[in-house]
Formats: C-alpha cells, sequence, structure tokens
C-alpha cells in the first residue's frame, strides 16, 4: 500500500484514515494466514461489475465457515462513502474478511473486515503489444472457488519467474492447466474456439465477462486444456480485473502460434473494455 495520508480505510465499523488504521497482532490473518479477500475496480468514480465481486465475496466467505459482518447493502453503503472520502476517481478497492482475534492462535474470532481503496495499475501498451512469456507450475489451490488470502505458491516462485525471464506462473496438474496464481487463462484455437479451463479455477469476473463478450462472436467452451492444447493452439492470453486481457506468447518452451499477440486476443480486449465502459 502506498502511504498517502488523506487516504482512508475501512476497519472496526468505521471509515478512518488509512495510516492508523491497524489490526491487533492476534488476528488469524497474522496467525494462520485464515481469510477470504475480492478486489474490484472504480472507474469514473463507480464500481465496476461491483454485483459480480460482492456475491464472489460473500461465497468465499460461506466457503471458508466466515461470517460477513455487513449485509450487502450495507456493505454497498460503506463502499460508496469510501469512494466519496478518497477522491481516486480510477483505483481498486479490496474487502478482506479476517479470521478475526483469536483466544488461542487457532479457533476463529469475529471476522474482522477491512475495506482499502487503492491507486490501480493497469498492463502498459508495450506489454499488451509483446505479450508475456509464463512458465508452468504443478499446483492446484486448496479451495479452488474461494479466493482465500493465501498465495503462498505464487509469492514463493516470484524468484523462479524472474530467473527463466517469465512474467507469471500457470498451477497445471498432469499436464491439465488451470489458472495463474491471480488470472485466469484462455487459449484460442486454430478454428477460432475460445477455451477457458473449467475445473479448480477461481470463477474470474473478467473471465465471465471474457466468456461474454466471445461468445458474440466466436464459439466458447469451459472444458480441460492441456499442454498439448497450447502447442497446438493459434493464440492464448490471461484475464484479471487489474490487467484484463494481456496476450501470451510463450509457454516454458512452447511458443504460442506465431509468438506474437493474437487478433482474437486484441479484439477480445477491445470488447471487454467497452463492456466496462457499459456499466
Ligand atoms: C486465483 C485467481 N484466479 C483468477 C483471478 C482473476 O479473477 P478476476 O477476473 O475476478 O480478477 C484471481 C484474481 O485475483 C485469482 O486470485
Amino acid at each position: 500500500m502506498p502511504s498517502n495520508a488523506k487516504l482512508h480505510a475501512y476497519l472496526h465499523g468505521q471509515i478512518q484514515p488509512l495510516e492508523s488504521a491497524f489490526l491487533h497482532v492476534r488476528d488469524l490473518s497474522i496467525q494462520r494466514g485464515y481469510g477470504i479477500f475480492d478486489y474490484f475496480k472504480v472507474q469514473q468514480g463507480q464500481p465496476v461489475f461491483l454485483a459480480d465481486y460482492l456475491q464472489r465475496f460473500y461465497e468465499s466467505a460461506r466457503l471458508m465457515e466466515l461470517a460477513v459482518p455487513l449485509a450487502t447493502d450495507a456493505l454497498k453503503d460503506v463502499i460508496q462513502q469510501l469512494i466519496q472520502v478518497n477522491h481516486l476517481p480510477h483505483s481498486g478497492i479490496k474487502m478482506i474478511l479476517t479470521g478475526g482475534y483469536s483466544a488461542n492462535g487457532y479457533d476463529p474470532g469475529e471476522p474482522n473486515l477491512i475495506i482499502l481503496q487503492q491507486p490501480l495499475t493497469l498492463p502498459t501498451p508495450e506489454m499488451i503489444a509483446q505479450g508475456i512469456k509464463i512458465i508452468t507450475y504443478e499446483y492446484v489451490r486448496e479451495i479452488p472457488k474461494a479466493k482465500t488470502i493465501n498465495y503462498s505458491t505464487g509469492i514463493r516462485l516470484i524468484k523462479q519467474i524472474k530467473e527463466a525471464g517469465a512474467s507469471d506462473v500457470l498451477y497445471q496438474k498432469n499436464g491439465v492447466v488451470t489458472e495463474f496464481p491471480r488470472c485466469n487463462f484462455f487459449i484460442v484455437t486454430q478454428d477460432d474456439v475460445v477455451v477457458t479451463p473449467d475445473a479448480d479455477v477461481l470463477l474470474g469476473v473478467t473471465r465471465k465477462n471474457v466468456l461474454k463478450a466471445a461468445s458474440q462472436k466466436y464459439k466458447i467452451e469451459e472444458r480441460a486444456v492441456t499442454l498439448q492444447d497450447i502447442a497446438q493452439a493459434k493464440e492464448a492470453f490471461l484475464t484479471s480485473t487489474t490487467k484484463r486481457i494481456l496476450p501470451v506468447v510463450q509457454v516454458d518452451e512452447i511458443v504460442v502460434g506465431n509468438g506474437k499477440p493474437g487478433a482474437v486476443t486484441l479484439e477480445l480486449l477491445d470488447d471487454l473494455v467497452a463492456l466496462e465502459g457499459r456499466q
């Protein structure tokens, strides 16, 4: 988080200066890494696809047996108040729900709800024009439908990714690829079918919107995607709230298609930006 004295955050039931928003060390997020979160964009002062993110936030909480202390309408009110106080028209909002203050460092307490607003960094035009190289790693997240705060595997691999001259890591199991630590994965087949893995993935809001946009023009499929499928694909890309769509041009030693960002990928990026604008 940037150190910005003017920024405010929501914690312990109130909006307060970020600089003094502290969580006690007894919290189960610190003691055991237990908690969930979600993250959405604010554009021109308005949350984008908020209903989808709130639905996923409550679902993650349910899957992890955490009670959200605010009902949907009250949570929306707090988000609106925070947007007004912070004056960050283009930004990201992170809602975190922790395991709460634990009496013995293991049993959950009353969950703590934290809401932060922070500046947003989108991919540069150069990154989009060049596409990225990625590596793969054998791993499946424990509860894929829950957006937990546990990113240990992805963070532990940062050094390995850099050493490989890559930008991210795609998880796979027995040659079946699933997702990145923070993004979903797509391929475009030689006959222009837009395909994304269906199992063991977080249901990304961007994934949903890209499938929606793609279905207007192309055949779409949610199914198992193998490393073999990638080797035969015409294009590949990743999706997430902050990255939107980023072309993937190399996976380990596999060069995807002609090694350049593909036409379908770039067209879907335009469609996604248009969809965001219609919000
Ligand atoms: C594991 C995982 N997959 C995919 C995504 C992308 O989801 P979204 O498009 O909703 O940002 C995220 C987002 O952080 C994630 O953590």
